[in-house]
């Protein structure tokens, strides 16, 4: 196990990532916490974080002693060097030559980090981003990688198992990071890399039996992958203690909702109560054409159904959620005030507070793409675990304007069309999101002899890594016409499509 101290950086998430890939778990906690959390984790190596600070203000975060006086051994990253090595008893500047993006550093030491990868006298690309630089090194350390911004770009004590360096070897603009993020893991730490799927669904039932114990759980199915791989998980542990609740609200994607009461149970034989709540969620949004407002009003009540259904079934003493790792992060702000509110998102949150329940999150140590590891080893088909993301309030924010059963109707049908080309041309998988939006704007056609007045339908598909920043994806004008010529025939009440082409920033993924 390694744990990884986060002081900030923007990127810490994927030092988590590139470890896990290695086959070792590991965890990230906030600097602050890092020493409570280093006495009770059992880490057999320490990773330090990037972060915005720095190690020359009075009040920089750095990190615990404990992990210096334990004999571990520790990589720093960027401000985890700059800490380092003034923990250490090193020298650390305050910018005078900053070094931003892609940077070239030539290695000038062997190392283990290095082994197998890089070569003394050689110059490799890496990714760099710092103010501050290290001046003098702390006893024991030697300079392994020079770059011309950075004189100590690359420092190690082999001697304690010290390494740290400037750049981030856990980007994609490193290409070589995640080797030297494998050096670190598994030749230095002497992590096995035996931690995979099939031992997490083991610990993970183990875990739930303890906690639940003869108790009673029920779990919100969205009809999105989290919420049913947390399903099976908890089925699989528990058996017939667990009750599924779907709260349907009529605003999925088209089959979607037959597709998952079919799967549970018929496939699965779990229990499952379906409400079709289509009619209340059609009511309450009627006349409601502002953004927030449909979140809101779906996110409550999403909670008052599942409230009522819960109170109905009676007697649970547990809620199940799909909480994933990343939304369990703390996030470290040490410079920024609370960031603005850009949607306010709907999953089953504010559900925990309501219910007064105790919650079982089985999935709380995992990132996305493990989930669906996870989903395909409990055996989920690929279809449907390697489905686009999906947001809770549905086609409800695809559909700007007011909200009629209608206007789903159509957008169920022309969301169909787009996805059946886009995995008809093998682009699917390429793809982190495609969806279709009905514009609430007509405009004039000519179809056949006649004049039509119909609606816009608007195509949308990005790339992106975690939905934090994402591309418009480029397709190829053949395809899009295709796509739109079969959507106009198909679909009534479509008379015109366009494509959006606009990135996040700074656009967002979704229209609402
Ligand atoms: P935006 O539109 O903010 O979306 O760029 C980023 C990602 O989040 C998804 N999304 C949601 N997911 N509940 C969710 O579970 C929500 O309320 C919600 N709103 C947006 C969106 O589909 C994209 O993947």
């Amino acid at each position: 196990r390694i744990l990884i101290i986060d002081f900030g950086s923007q990127v810490t998430q994927l030092i988590a990532r590139r470890v896990r890939e290695q086959g070792v778990y590991c965890e990230v906690v906030p600097s602050q916490k890092a020493p409570e959390a280093f006495k009770t984790f059992g880490a057999k190596g320490v990773i330090l974080s990037g972060g915005p600070a720095s190690v020359t203000e009075l009040d920089a975060p750095f990190a615990p002693q404990s992990v210096f006086d334990s004999g571990l051994p520790v990589l720093g990253i960027c401000y985890g060097e700059q800490t380092m090595m003034a923990q250490l008893g090193g020298g650390v500047e305050g910018g005078h030559s900053r070094e931003f993006g892609r940077a070239e550093i030539e290695v000038v030491s062997e190392s283990t980090l290095f082994d197998g990868v890089w070569q003394t006298g050689k110059r490799y690309p890496v990714w760099m981003s710092h103010g501050d630089r290290v001046t003098a090194l702390p006893q024991g350390f030697k300079v392994i990688a020079v770059s011309e911004g950075a004189p100590f770009a690359a420092v190690a004590d082999e001697a304690r198992r010290y390494y740290a360096v400037q750049f981030h070897p856990e980007v994609v603009h490193t290409p070589d990071g995640a080797r030297l993020i494998r050096n670190f893991v598994r030749e230095i730490v002497g992590a096995k890399g035996d931690w995979t799927m099939a031992a997490y669904r083991e610990e993970a039932i183990a875990k739930i039996r303890k906690q639940v114990g003869k108790g009673r759980v029920i779990c919100g199915l969205s009809g999105g992958v989290d919420s049913s791989v947390a399903a099976l998980l908890i089925h699989e542990a528990i058996g017939e203690q667990l009750t599924c609740v779907f709260v349907d609200h009529g605003l999925l994607r088209q089959a979607e909702a037959e597709q998952v009461v079919t799967l549970f149970r018929n496939h699965y034989n779990i229990p499952l109560v379906h409400v079709d709540a289509s009619d209340l969620f059609l009511k309450e949004l009627e006349g409601v054409t502002d953004p927030e407002t449909k979140r809101k009003t779906i996110g409550r009540l999403f909670i008052d159904v599942f409230d009522a259904e819960a109170k109905k079934i009676g007697g649970a003493d547990f809620l199940a959620q799909g909480t994933l790792y990343p939304d369990v992060i703390e996030s470290v702000s040490f410079h920024g005030g609370p960031s603005v509110t850009i949607k306010s998102h709907h999953n089953v949150g504010g559900l925990p507070e309501r219910m007064k329940m105790q919650l079982v999150e089985p999935l709380r140590e995992l990132f996305k793409d493990e989930v669906r590891a996870l989903g395909r080893e409990l055996g989920l088909p690929d279809a449907f675990v390697g489905r686009h993301p999906f947001p809770g309030p549905g086609l409800a924010i695809r559909i700007p304007g007011e909200i009629t059963r209608e206007k789903i109707d159509i957008l169920q049908k022309a969301d169909a069309i787009y996805l059946d080309e886009i995995r008809k041309a093998g682009l699917y998988d390429v793809i982190w999101q495609a969806f279709a939006v009905l514009l609430p704007v007509r405009t004039v056609g000519v179809m056949g002899d006649g004049r039509t007045y119909d609606h816009v339908l608007a195509l949308r598909a990005v790339t992106s890594t975690d939905g934090m920043t994402a591309d418009f994806y480029h397709f190829d004008m053949n395809f899009l016409g295709r796509a739109a010529t079969r959507i106009i025939n198909e679909v009534r009440g479509i008379n015109r499509v366009v494509y959006d082409v606009t990135s996040k920033p700074p656009g967002t993924i979704e229209w609402e």
